[in-house]
């Protein structure tokens, strides 16, 4: 059957948890919605980011939805298409991988070409580069994505404990992710290559196995955090803040400038504790305390 229009939605995502960088993934149940109508061209968006994102052909949802199509070899039809945006913009939280993963969803369903969740996922992290956000996205929970090969991306989920919650302190200031990229060093020591593969082991097997007091320790990270926080000289004290607040851990959410931390209870304490130290150092911002989502992107309804 020919859709003539289908909804998206796409959650949050926050990525490295701590020592995975581009590697590991989470997604939180906070989410964007994408309808795509057949019509003449269009876009058209509401909510986070909205006088910020190009309303043409440089929307990633615009990119993910291409990619489906031209994965299959079809092409593109006119649509509109129509974005409600609850995913704070370029703060860490996933907003892009979150535009291009319902993009393809959304591609995927309207053209009939149904792909498996592995071919979304490699499309997506072609498009993204990495698959840390985009691979919780499609798959909900969280992941471990590694790239094998030239073109292909492997990923698998980690089972996450049912009552794990998020805490987040979400600064104004938006991240460019292209530039805080570019201030990270291309080599590392073997030390702290070895700090950062143990502590990316001990992340996993502390999330399946509910040993959340391993996170304390887990969570910690010499490949990107101490080169960021040359940028974001209140993030060690946001982390800090959360840990004596009653947090397992807490880390830079993706590029920053989000701090994350993970709770089973005291999250109101967890988020007082970090929005009074953001405010001692001057960071403008807000707490938000969010579920994990253990479900990935999905059509909601079509017609
Ligand atoms: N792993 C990525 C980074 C996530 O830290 O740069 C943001 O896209």
């Amino acid at each position: 059957m020919h859709l003539n229009s289908v909804t998206v939605r796409a959650p949050a995502t926050t990525a490295n948890l701590g020592p995975g960088f581009d590697s590991i993934g989470m997604a939180l149940d906070m989410w964007n919605d994408l309808t795509v109508t057949r019509g003449q061209f269009s876009v058209s968006t509401t909510g986070e980011g909205a006088d910020i994102l190009p309303q043409d052909t440089r929307n990633l949802v615009v990119t993910g939805l291409e990619a489906a199509y031209n994965f299959i070899g079809e092409p593109v039809p006119g649509l509109q298409y129509r974005c409600t945006n609850r995913v704070p913009f370029a703060r860490g939280l996933g907003s892009s991988s979150s535009a291009i993963v319902s993009g393809l969803v959304a591609g995927s369903a309207l053209s009939g070409a149904n792909l498996t969740i592995e071919q979304l996922t490699i499309l997506a992290a072609d498009i993204e580069g990495h698959p840390d956000n985009v691979a919780p996205a499609l798959y909900g929970g969280c992941t471990v994505g590694v790239r094998n090969g030239t073109d292909k991306w492997i990923v698998d989920q980690v089972k996450v404990p049912e009552e794990l919650y998020a805490v987040l302190f979400v600064p104004e200031e938006q991240t460019n992710t292209h530039e805080s990229r570019s201030a990270l060093p291309d080599q590392i020591s073997r030390t702290d290559a070895v700090f950062n593969i143990g502590r990316a082991a001990l992340l996993v097997n502390a999330l399946s196995s509910g040993r959340l007091e391993l996170l304390k320790y887990a969570t910690d990270d010499r490949l990107h955090q101490p080169h960021r926080t040359q940028a974001f000289k209140a993030m060690p004290h946001l982390i800090k803040a959360a840990i004596n607040g009653g947090a397992h851990g807490a880390f830079l959410s993706g590029a920053g400038p989000s701090v994350l931390a993970l709770a089973t209870g005291r999250e109101v304490t967890i988020s007082y504790e970090m929005a009074e130290t953001a405010r001692t150092h001057g960071v403008v911002g807000k707490p938000i305390i969010v579920a994990v989502a253990h479900e990935g992107a999905s059509v909601v309804s079509s017609s």
